[in-house]
């Protein structure tokens, strides 16, 4: 029996699941070198309506970065005012289901099926999670791949597709193409039939268009507000220009989904999003805060369009979970190319 065993799994694989595994371990709040340590956990088991997954891979974050540091503090209520509250980090998995509790949902993934989902704990050999947080990962598509789309091929699909309600032949600007979220925004509003114009450093314009992006502006020696120029949908995930600047380069009915701030570690940039819901009942233009979640229905969306290959997860590192805190540590530079992914177990 395992260690940390309460309610016993209805169902397990044939393969004997440990008692211990190797995890992230968040010891407090800081820098990475002091904030994690790599040691060994009991594996949870899963209870009503949750399943225990085989961790093989587990995409990494900014918003790892961020909990790691405690980071914005108004969010202390949630990650602990004075430790953290979760003993593992990460959020986002792919693997296989080892073992499931009591009470399933009828179409709920079943011992041996490959999954992808929401988890926390993902830093970790093995990770609970509810049912409905997982979709069925397809053959088609490697572990790796699948790591990368709970957090950023979600947040890019909710952002086009949902708040930003891209049609065909819309002109949309994404700030912020080059990294997690970005590179899979570009991709699905060129799907969906947009015109798009992705901001990005000149070292990344290469990489931009490759995606299929119509024009870049490179934002270290061009502004698009000095463009003359307006957006039917803006995607704002650099976070750090005035809702003035974005609102000046919309259509007078364009839309502005806002997916990242910046600015300090107390609120970082939330005044921003709080001006834009105040502005919202008195403005024609849209300006919609994203909370981007974790439905099934836009995960399974996204999975979809990879795996018709109609978008290609940007792969920026991959790290061995021994080595999470250089993940960190490149993450937190956000100067990332894409989507980093820890690679977990053997
Ligand atoms: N609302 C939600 O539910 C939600 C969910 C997920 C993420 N987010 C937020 O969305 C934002 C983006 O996340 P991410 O994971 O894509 O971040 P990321 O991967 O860290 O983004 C890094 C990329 O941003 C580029 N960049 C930096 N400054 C820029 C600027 N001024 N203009 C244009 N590009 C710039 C960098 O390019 P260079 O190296 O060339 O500078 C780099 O490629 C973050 O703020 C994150 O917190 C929100």
């Amino acid at each position: 029996m395992r260690a940390t065993d309460t309610t016993p799994s209805t169902s397990t694989t044939d393969t004997a699941i440990p008692a211990t595994m190797t995890a992230a371990l968040h010891r407090r709040f800081g820098d990475a070198a002091t904030a994690v340590e790599v040691s060994e956990a009991p594996v949870p088991s899963p209870t009503a309506g949750q399943v225990l997954v085989k961790v093989e891979a587990a995409g990494i974050a900014i918003g790892d970065w961020l909990t790691m540091k405690g980071q914005p503090y108004i969010a202390r209520p949630a990650y602990g005012f004075t430790s953290p509250k979760l003993p593992v980090l990460g959020n986002e998995i792919a693997g296989t289901v080892v073992a499931v509790g009591e009470d399933m949902p009828a179409d709920a993934p079943v011992v041996g099926d490959r999954v992808l989902g929401f988890s926390q704990g993902a830093f970790a050999g093995y990770a609970v999670t509810k049912a409905e947080h997982l979709v069925r990962t397809p053959d088609s598509l490697s572990t790796v791949d699948a790591a990368a789309l709970p957090v950023s091929g979600l947040t890019a699909y909710r952002a086009v597709v949902d708040e930003g309600a891209t049609q065909p032949g819309d002109r949309v600007l994404v700030l912020g193409a080059s990294g997690a979220v970005g590179t899979f925004a570009v991709q699905i509003a060129k799907a969906h039939g947009a015109h798009v114009t992705a901001v990005a450093s000149a070292r990344n314009t290469e990489l931009v268009t490759r995606l299929g992006a119509d024009r870049v502006v490179d934002y270290t020696t061009e502004d698009v507000e000095d463009l003359g120029e307006t957006w039917d949908v803006v995607i704002d995930l650099a976070g750090n220009r005035s809702l003035r600047t974005l609102r000046r380069v919309m259509t007078e009915r364009g839309r502005l989904v806002i997916v990242g701030g910046s600015g300090g570690r107390v609120t970082m940039g939330f005044g921003r999003t709080i001006r834009a819901m105040l502005l919202n009942s008195f403005v024609k233009q849209q300006l919609i805060m994203l909370v981007a979640g974790s439905g099934q229905e836009g995960l399974a969306a996204v999975r979809d369009l990879v795996a018709a290959g109609t978008v290609t997860p940007v792969i920026d590192r991959t790290f061995p979970l021994a080595r999470i805190a250089d993940a960190m540590e490149h993450i937190g530079s956000r100067h990332t190319q894409g989507k980093s992914v820890i690679v977990v177990g053997d």
